[in-house]
């Protein structure tokens, strides 16, 4: 059989474990298996861009961040007719049986639209997908995205070394995170390290109320805002400035961006094995001749949950709120 993998949309660690069990499960259950790798992800495709890789090539790769095949992002993917129809062709014309996708929301729906049309013209490649992002958004309802908790633990390690700073000169910081649109990463970033305050992207907050919460804290605050917020971190300073000004209290207020630290460097183990568990799975449903479908799942060791790529997709799979349960849990951590 000949299998391709490939990474999509932004970078994040675990992306390279995945990369390097899909090789190794395929090799050591079917030595006479080729498998190739995208170059640049998307990019790849269209430009028939492949690699042989054999698992001496991903030695040493399972902590590695980043994605060693690349990953660019192509955005006229998602509207681009003929670009869809060039790597479905691309595809069929390489040989290739299995497809196998590390990416995020985006990559998942070119996936599924691509899909569509190999199935609609009668063409040979399946396409087995997976979450990678370190924004936690895509089906979520299934399990965690593969990079989630690298990021959480670096964001954990900055803001812990925010506080060394804002508790030694009595500072408030504002601290901006990525995560798009979701809050999952600023929210469970905070809540590990006990900050005082998480801005959710659609969040009406009342700024006066966290004045006075800062306002009450005797050495230091943190407050993280969102990338998907209405308002930078720097806005956020200087709304918070005013009120302070208004109210003649002084506070130092400083701002800080933790974002590309967050996606890059070592994965945490959790997403090694968990990349690793579904990669596995998805090369043994290969060799069982599955048809094209999206794995999940929150822990190794649990049976994936498997979608149709079309389902998988669904707006109701990502819940990105934060529940009602969620704010107790966090309010309970202060
Ligand atoms: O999807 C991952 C992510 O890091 C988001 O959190 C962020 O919005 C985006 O990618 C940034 O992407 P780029 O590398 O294109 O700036």
């Amino acid at each position: 059989m000949k299998f391709a993998v490939m990474t999509g949309g932004g970078d994040g660690p675990g992306m390279n474990a995945f990369i390097r069990a899909v090789v190794r499960a395929a090799k050591n259950l079917k030595s006479t298996t080729s498998v190739w790798g995208v170059i640049d992800g998307w990019k790849g495709l269209i430009e028939n861009d492949f690699k042989i890789i054999t698992p001496k090539d991903t030695r040493g790769m399972a902590k590695v961040g980043g994605s060693f095949l690349g990953t660019l992002r192509v955005p006229e993917l998602a509207t681009d007719v003929d670009l869809q129809r060039t790597i479905a062709v691309n595809l069929h014309d390489n040989l290739i049986d299995y497809l196998f996708i590390m990416g995020g929301n985006g990559s998942l729906k070119a996936a599924n639209t691509i899909n569509e049309i190999i199935k609609k013209e009668g063409l040979s490649t399946k396409i087995l997908c997976t979450a990678g992002s370190i924004d936690n958004d895509v089906a979520n309802k299934y399990g965690y995205s593969i990079g989630f908790y690298s990021a959480i633990e670096k964001s954990l390690e900055m803001l812990e070394w925010i506080r060394d700073t804002a508790s030694a000169h009595r500072r408030v910081y504002i601290v901006r995170s990525m995560g798009r649109d979701s809050g999952h990463l600023p929210y469970f970033a905070g809540v590990a390290s006990g900050a005082e305050y998480a801005i959710m992207p659609n969040e009406d907050v009342d700024f006066e109320k966290l004045a006075t919460m800062i306002d009450e804290r005797d050495r230091d605050s943190r407050i993280i805002v969102s990338e998907g917020y209405e308002k930078t971190e720097e806005e956020v300073r200087k709304v918070l400035e005013d009120i302070f000004n208004k109210r003649h209290i002084s506070h130092e207020i400083r701002t800080v961006d933790m974002s590309y630290f967050q996606r890059g460097g070592t994965a945490a183990a959790k997403d090694i094995l968990l990349s690793s568990w579904l990669a596995y799975k998805m090369v043994v449903d290969a060799y069982n001749k599955c048809e094209s479908q999206f794995y999940n799942a929150f822990n190794i060791a649990q049976e994936p949950t498997r979608l149709p790529l079309y389902d998988a997709i669904k707006d109701e799979n990502n819940e990105m709120g934060i529940s009602e349960e969620l704010i107790k849990f966090a309010q309970a951590m202060k």
